[in-house]
């Protein structure tokens, strides 16, 4: 690793541990840790994820990281100060914030996001793309993630930190997060070589849901099983979990996922009104399309017999059509 590389390294790390002290031990943080422990965070949470608190200052992080060495222009580099075109000084990038510090593969301090603790905006302040971090490569908490994935034979993939955050606390410690962009080819070559099976635990929203389908489409692209979550009244897992409790949110929503085809039949009839003949006949010609993207017959049949009786529609017109659209696709 370059000299540059681990100092970057360094500095997050140094500056990780005091925001942790900063919020768990001082006047300073308070109003954090009270929001983070009104909001459900446990002090046990709070030291697993080493959760901490920047101050509200222009310079602090400037001068704490300058004193112990760290050239200014690494910390720019490091994203951790903004540098003021107009006269050539810097500015700490996160200020009053609730930092989660992200860790690379290798458990490497990489980044921070830093939430807001009120309405400000942006909600969550990320570390910009620096030469150890770049968010298309790194899913929050995978680095403690990884031995319960490879036992569970599982990865659960959620949208936000505190979805992540609540669902370790619920026991489901094979929990992962996408940090504000959707999957990429490179989360799922990190997730293939430790399972074949992902669960998509969304936001229930519609973009959550039209995000869930994305994600689903390229994992079986790449060869997963793959189930989704759907939670009740558009919540957010981390919503639901302080709604309904831990136990609920193990049994209704992760022990009660829906698979593949389960998801593509909710979803697919979402805006539509299956009385209506168009929406109807559209409905059925997209599951069609899903049905013979199934590479498993008995599968296939199964689907093609429910649709079958659902629509009362001869299996045999079903099975023609669902041929055409298998050659038309290829
Ligand atoms: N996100 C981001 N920048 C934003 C908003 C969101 O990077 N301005 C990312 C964060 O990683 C966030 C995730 O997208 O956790 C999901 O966004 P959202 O559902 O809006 O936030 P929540 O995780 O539900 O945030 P909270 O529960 O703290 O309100
Ligand atoms: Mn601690
Ligand atoms: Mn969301
Ligand atoms: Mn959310
Ligand atoms: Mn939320």
């Amino acid at each position: 690793m370059p000299v540059e590389s681990k100092q970057i390294i360094e500095a997050h790390d140094l500056l990780k541990k005091f925001y942790h002290h900063l919020l768990v031990n001082t006047k300073e943080g308070q109003d954090a840790l009270e929001y983070l422990l009104q909001r459900g965070f446990t002090e046990e949470t709070i030291d697993k994820f080493q959760i901490g608190y920047s101050l509200d200052s222009w310079d602090f992080v400037y001068k704490f990281l300058t004193k112990r060495g760290y050239e200014p222009e690494l910390l720019e580099k490091a994203g951790l100060t903004i540098l003021r075109e107009r006269d050539g000084t810097y500015f700490d990038r996160f200020r009053n914030r609730i930092m989660f510090p992200i860790m690379d593969h290798q458990s490497n301090t990489v980044a921070f996001s830093g939430r807001a603790l009120g309405s400000d905006e942006p909600k969550y302040l990320n570390s910009p793309e620096t030469p150890v971090f770049n968010k298309s490569q790194v899913l929050y908490n995978f680095h403690a993630a990884r031995p319960h994935i490879r036992k569970k034979e599982q990865v659960v993939i959620f949208e936000g930190f505190a979805d992540c955050i609540s669902a370790v606390r619920a026991g489901v410690e094979q929990s992962v997060a996408t940090m504000g962009t959707s999957l990429t080819e490179q989360h799922i070559q990190m997730l293939k070589r430790n399972t074949d099976h992902v669960l998509i635990c969304y936001d229930s929203d519609a973009a959550g849901m039209n995000a869930a389908n994305r994600s689903l489409n390229m994992l079986l692209q790449s060869g997963f099983q793959v189930k989704v979550a759907v939670m009740p009244d558009q919540l957010d897992p981390d919503d639901y979990i302080k709604k309904y409790g831990e136990k609920s949110f193990n049994s209704e929503v992760i022990g009660a996922s829906l698979t593949h085809m389960a998801f593509k039949m909710l979803f697919l009839r979402k805006g539509k009104n299956l009385n209506n003949e168009g929406d109807r006949i559209q409905y059925i010609e997209d599951i069609l399309q899903e049905i013979s993207r199934l590479a498993n017959p008995v599968e296939r049949d199964h689907y093609l017999r429910q649709l079958s009786s659902e629509f009362s529609l001869s299996l045999d017109a079903l099975e023609q059509q669902q041929r055409q659209v298998f050659f038309s696709e290829k």
